[in-house]
């Protein structure tokens, strides 16, 4: 018999990725979810990861150009996070951060 704590979990992580995919528009491949997977594997090693919705977009790009080459992103790479952030940013447009929701 297998233990059900794996298959839980199992299930569990694929129903994160199911919500995930959902979210965005265009499914698990979108610049958007890389975006989300890269600030998540680089920008959390020194500090906690921020909320994207506690920056303005200014601050972002002030962050992501400061911290970019230090969390190991190429100038391709730090484009996905930036786009990613500025999208929830504090003051990004209002459809923009609904569609986070
Ligand atoms: C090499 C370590 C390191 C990495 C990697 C790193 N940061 Fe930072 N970050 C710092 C330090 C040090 C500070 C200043 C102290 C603090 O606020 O924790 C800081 C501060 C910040 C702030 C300012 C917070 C505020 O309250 O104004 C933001 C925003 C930020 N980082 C975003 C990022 C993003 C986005 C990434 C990924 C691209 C990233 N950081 C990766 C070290 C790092």
């Amino acid at each position: 018999m297998r233990t059900p704590l794996a298959v839980a979990s199992a299930a569990l992580a694929l129903a994160a990725v199911a919500c995930a995919t959902a979210a965005g528009s265009g499914g698990a491949a979108s610049p958007d979810a890389a975006g989300e997977r890269l600030y998540r594997g680089h920008c959390g090693s020194c500090h906690r990861l921020r909320d994207p919705a506690e920056q303005t977009r200014e601050r972002w790009a002030w962050a992501v150009n400061r911290f970019g080459p230090r969390a190991h992103l190429s100038p391709e790479e730090r484009r996905l996070v930036l786009d990613f952030l500025q999208a929830r940013a504090k003051d990004a447009a209002p459809a923009a951060s609904q569609e986070a929701r």
